[in-house]
């Protein structure tokens, strides 16, 4: 059904997953293979390259980024694929999923606090703990009939324990692959209700997933409103390279506090769209 982007080197080698240069930046040798990078092997949707060809044939690209629109259609897509009821009043606009991670471990939690999070997992969400100064609490995964599970055993000792502020969730999960079922979430919004520990969640991979999984967004379980999720066009999509990103709290309190502090970074303005592709 889809076709891979041809290798092709004056265009790849400027990737950081192929490019010499950048990997040697990195890593300090190009004889590494990038695997950690999720970038899409297939040309993306040809109705965005069309809604992109617009905007280069406008010639300007003004400030513009109408987040009630933007949030309505996030929403209106969340209905249709996962049957998720979203309020868009309750969206964030954010640069990414990552500077949102960093921007919520900094507004929610201190310097020494406890960040878990359910190893092995994307390695980002590691430096962005420890950067911050906080401390990673990992709560590794089990392997049970040949699958990855949730230790809950182990979690709710470590949520009881005292120290962990905030749960970061990785769902879908990178790079185990599992798609957290229902049950599995609701064990886990179960417990940190008890110990009134925050998950935040990662969902940038919500929408791909295998035929026959379903995916659950924590935005769906009733946890007295203090979860939020994360999310953005870049993996759905193939948009890696386009910031743009979102934050999702149905808390009011918890969202105004992201909010005022996204925009007291301006970080809140958003990309050039077109808001009606024709
Ligand atoms: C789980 C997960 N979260 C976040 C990101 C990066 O998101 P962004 O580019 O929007 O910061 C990745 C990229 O691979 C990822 O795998």
């Amino acid at each position: 059904m889809f076709k891979a982007i041809p290798d092709n080197p004056n265009a790849a080698n400027k990737y950081i997953k192929s490019d010499g240069n950048m990997l040697s930046q990195i890593y300090g040798s190009a004889d590494v293979t990038s695997y950690w990078i999720a970038d899409m092997e297939f040309p993306i949707a040809s109705p965005i390259t069309e809604a992109m060809q617009q905007l280069v044939h406008r010639e300007t690209y003004s400030y513009e980024f109408d987040s009630e629109t933007v949030f309505k259609e996030i929403a209106l897509w969340n209905k249709n694929r996962h049957n998720l009821t979203l309020d868009p009043k309750q969206f964030v606009q954010v640069p990414g999923v990552l500077s949102a991670i960093a921007l919520l471990i900094r507004e929610f939690t201190e310097k020494g606090d406890g960040v878990l999070i359910q190893t092995p997992v994307y390695h980002q969400f590691r430096r962005l703990i420890e950067s911050a100064g906080r401390v990673t609490v990992s709560n590794p995964l089990a392997i049970e009939k040949g699958r990855y599970v949730m230790d809950f055993k182990a979690f709710e000792n470590q949520l009881r324990d005292g120290n962990v502020k905030m749960v970061l969730l990785c769902n879908p999960h990178n790079p185990v692959g599992r798609v957290w079922s229902k049950d599995e979430l609701e064990k886990m919004v179960a417990i940190a209700k008890k110990h009134q520990t925050l998950i935040v969640s990662d969902e940038v991979h919500g929408d791909i997933v295998f035929d026959g999984a379903e995916f659950s967004s924590i935005a769906s379980f009733d946890y007295e409103n203090t979860i939020a999720i994360i999310g953005s066009p870049a993996k759905n999509f193939g948009l890696n390279s386009i910031s743009n990103g979102y934050i999702y709290s149905e808390n009011n309190e918890l969202k105004e506090a992201i909010k005022s502090t996204v925009a007291s970074m301006s970080l809140d303005h958003g990309n050039a769209y077109v808001p009606e592709p024709c």
